[in-house]
């Protein structure tokens, strides 16, 4: 269960700090790429306003003037690729590096000819009229290496940072749970002590309210309140013996034995054992499936898992209900389903029905002899088998139990149906 634990909230923390460091890094990639493009587009700036004055306009057509050939050489201008265009659009000339050829009326970003490049273009206006275009491109090849490097360099700080992470909060869970454990483990074994402790009192206590009532039976007297005190003594030692059993399939030390189970058989014997008491409320009982699955189980643990299933199956269902059990087995796992008809359990006590004396009508159940123990300790038992117990229900429809538990093996021959009733 603690183990269960540290792994959720180490996943939890890692799964948490992923998303914050995937956002942040992303985060971080846009302002970096946004930095590196402002400065970019100061470069061209910096270029178009220098080459301004490098322009002339001769019979209506815009042409470099010669020392432009002498100082296009100089580094900034050297990187960059300077275009005149006509008013057409057409190539008139072009100086620096080799960029994309074609006019870009506004200033983007283009990825023509297997080049990326950053655009600036400016017209060139004569008495309000253009008579052509000077564009500088620079190549954006610099900055993608600067962005896929910083790419891969925070995935791989990424990796590393999960990993450190992973193991500290692997150490931090176990740290923090530590104490929550140690308490669990103090409460369990005081009520463990306290059952034992009370286990043997009350024992000795019935036993000699019972003779005192035969006694005084025998001398033909009747004693209504040594009646009600027996009743009440046996549901006390109910509850104690029930609570015992639980701290004994929960204890963390001594694991219960575990022998191979035949799990159909085992379903059969509880079902033989109850038959007489569903015919009373003229419930139908069937059990459907393999019928020979075998678990790797402690057969005393099983027998009382499906006892108390089926005594709810019984005791929530009004006469003439029916109760199906059906039984079936993977590799992997074997699933047992005990589905009645009976009053149901309300959506929202669903998350509770496992929880220790939780009923859902007290008076019913108490009425009954229900102590609320009786599925906690299935959850118990199952757990301790490495299974899941789950429930479905509708009010006034009915319950499905499903208990799954780890496979030993299975014959899979024909399926039997038996009914009981
Ligand atoms: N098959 C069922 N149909 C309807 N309600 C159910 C069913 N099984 C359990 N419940 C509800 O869940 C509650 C808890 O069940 P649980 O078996 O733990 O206790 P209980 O039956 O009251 O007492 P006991 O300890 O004697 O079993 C019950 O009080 C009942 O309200
Ligand atoms: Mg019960």
């Amino acid at each position: 269960m603690f183990q269960d634990l540290r792994w959720r909230i180490t996943l939890m923390f890692v799964g948490l700090s992923a998303i914050i460091y995937i956002a942040l890094t992303v985060l971080g990639l846009i302002i970096f790429e946004h930095g590196l493009n402002a400065s970019l587009d100061k470069q061209l700036k910096v270029v178009l306003s220098e080459i301004g004055h490098a322009i002339d306009i001769d019979n209506g057509t815009p042409k470099f003037r010669d020392w432009i050939r002498t100082v296009q050489t100089e580094p900034p201008r050297s990187l960059a690729t300077i275009q005149l265009f006509d008013s057409t659009g057409h190539l008139l000339e072009h100086y620096g590096a080799a960029g994309v050829k074609q006019l870009f009326h506004t200033s983007s970003e283009s990825h023509n000819e297997n080049k990326s490049v950053r655009v600036l273009c400016s017209p060139i206006m004569l008495n309000r009229v253009t008579r052509g275009f000077v564009q500088i491109q620079l190549s954006t090849r610099e900055r993608d290496q600067a962005l896929s490097e910083l790419q891969w360099d925070a995935c791989l700080i990424g990796i590393l940072f999960l990993f450190a992470l992973s193991v500290t909060s692997y150490w931090i869970a176990k740290r923090v749970t530590r104490p929550i454990q140690d308490s669990i483990q103090i409460l369990q074994s005081f009520v463990a002590d306290a059952s034992h402790e009370l286990n043997t009192p009350l024992t000795i206590l019935q036993a000699r309210i019972e003779s005192l009532e035969r006694k005084l039976s025998k001398l033909g007297i009747q004693q209504e309140d040594l009646t009600i005190a027996a009743k009440s003594l046996e549901r006390l030692n109910q509850v104690v013996n029930d609570l015992l059993l639980l701290s004994e399939v929960e204890d963390p030390i001594s694991e219960i034995s575990k022998t191979q189970v035949n799990i159909s058989s085992l379903i059969h014997q509880v079902a033989n054992e109850m038959k007489d008491r569903f015919a009373a409320k003229s419930i139908t009982l069937t059990i459907h499936g393999i019928p020979e699955i075998f678990v790797n189980g402690n057969s005393e643990a099983l027998h009382r898992l499906f006892c108390n299933l089926l005594e709810n199956a019984l005791r929530y269902t009004d006469e003439h209900g029916q109760v199906n059990v059906s039984l079936d087995s993977s590799d992997k796992d074997t699933r047992i389903t005990i589905e009645d008809t009976g009053i149901g359990i309300p959506a929202e006590s669903l998350p509770r029905i496992f929880d220790r004396f939780f009923r859902v009508d007290k008076s019913r159940s108490r009425a009954s002899g229900g102590t609320g123990l009786g599925l906690a300790i299935v959850k118990a038992i199952a757990d301790a088998h490495h299974g899941t117990i789950s429930v479905q229900s509708q009010p006034g429809h009915g319950s499905r139990f499903t208990v799954i538990v780890p496979s030993l093996y299975h014959h899979r021959s024909k399926k039997k149906v038996i009914s009981l009733l």
